[in-house]
């Protein structure tokens, strides 16, 4: 391989490859939620931080702009990552983690840029580094917006109740496939299933029936998995609302080939809370976010 063409895919591997229509959608809906948090509680009392567990590197590109081959690398389109869109609003701090040590030398170099801003950055678990949050800050003194972004499953369902009694929290989650991909076909009780529990409680019950088979002789109990992966998202959103009290109505479904992603947002249970909620929800209900994501969402349901 030539030189010019291996540094070119390092630099290429160094910026993240996620993207599509969807992280259009889910970082336009970011933007817009993070626009409505900064007006509604900026230069008021309570500090804000924005915390961003699975920042990832600062900048995403989209896959098709990447052409294999020719002496020289492809240009790369790069454009704002959650942690850089953030960066344009107004908090007093910033907390970005990602597990991975290239991703936190790109989030490092961003910071050089903002020597204004408070930024931290630690290359940690997204579950234990925001839980620590949640538990060392007072939040008499703070607000805070963390944006979940995972790639395969959900956080733990203990870090999604450790953000919820801070009653100070707003968040976006995009909930990934991850977590209906590892329910099996045909059996609730199997450990796969069970271990679900930690990342959405009782999941399984939800999601398969029991009924008999083989005519009145010899019946046999058999289980299978009933839900679709919309029902498994809703069924998350119903267990949210076991522990927040401020969840967006529906969930945004976002399509990537083959898979789709939802998007579930929920604000802190504080003062002011059903207003910001309301904007929130109307962001979620936004004929043009929700028209691209309707789009990828029927080219990939089944009859
Ligand atoms: C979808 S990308 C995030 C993209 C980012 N939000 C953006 O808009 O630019 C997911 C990121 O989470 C990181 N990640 C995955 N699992 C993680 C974990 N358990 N803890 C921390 N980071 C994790 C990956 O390294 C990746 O950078």
């Amino acid at each position: 391989m030539r030189a010019i063409e291996f540094f070119g895919r390092i630099a290429t591997m160094l910026t993240m490859d996620f993207g599509g229509i969807h992280t259009v959608a889910k970082l336009d809906c970011l933007r817009r939620c993070l626009d409505a948090f900064a007006s509604a509680l900026g230069g008021r009392k309570p500090r804000l931080k924005y915390i961003d567990p699975f920042a990832g590197c600062g900048v995403w590109s989209p896959k098709q702009h990447k052409r294999p081959g020719g002496f020289f690398p492809s240009p790369t389109l790069e454009f704002e990552g959650s942690a850089r869109i953030a960066l344009n609003f107004k908090f007093d701090e910033f907390l970005f983690a990602d597990k991975d040590r290239s991703s936190v030398d790109k989030l490092n170099g961003l910071r050089a840029q903002f020597p204004e801003r408070r930024i931290q950055i630690a290359k940690a678990k997204a579950d234990g580094f925001l839980r620590e949050i949640c538990e060392a800050t007072n939040w008499e003194k703070w607000r805070g917006f963390v944006f979940l972004d995972p790639f395969g499953l959900p956080p733990r369902w203990r870090t999604m109740r450790a953000i919820a009694r801070t009653r100070a929290i707003d968040f976006l989650l995009l909930l990934p496939p991850g977590i209906n991909r590892l329910l099996t076909r045909n059996g609730k009780t199997t450990p796969a299933n069970k271990a679900l529990d930690r990342f959405c409680p009782s999941l399984g019950d939800a999601c398969y029936r029991e009924y008999e088979e083989g005519g009145l002789l010899q019946p046999q109990a058999v289980c299978m998995k009933v839900a679709k992966p919309h029902d498994v998202a809703n069924y998350y959103g119903t267990q949210l609302r076991t522990v927040f009290r401020y969840i967006v109505q529906a969930p945004l479904p976002l399509n990537i080939v083959g898979a789709t992603y939802y998007l579930w947002g929920g604000v802190g249970d504080n003062n002011g809370a059903a207003e910001r909620l309301e904007i929130m929800q109307r962001i979620f209900s936004d004929r043009e976010i929700r028209w691209r994501a309707k789009q990828h969402y029927r080219s990939t349901q089944r009859p």
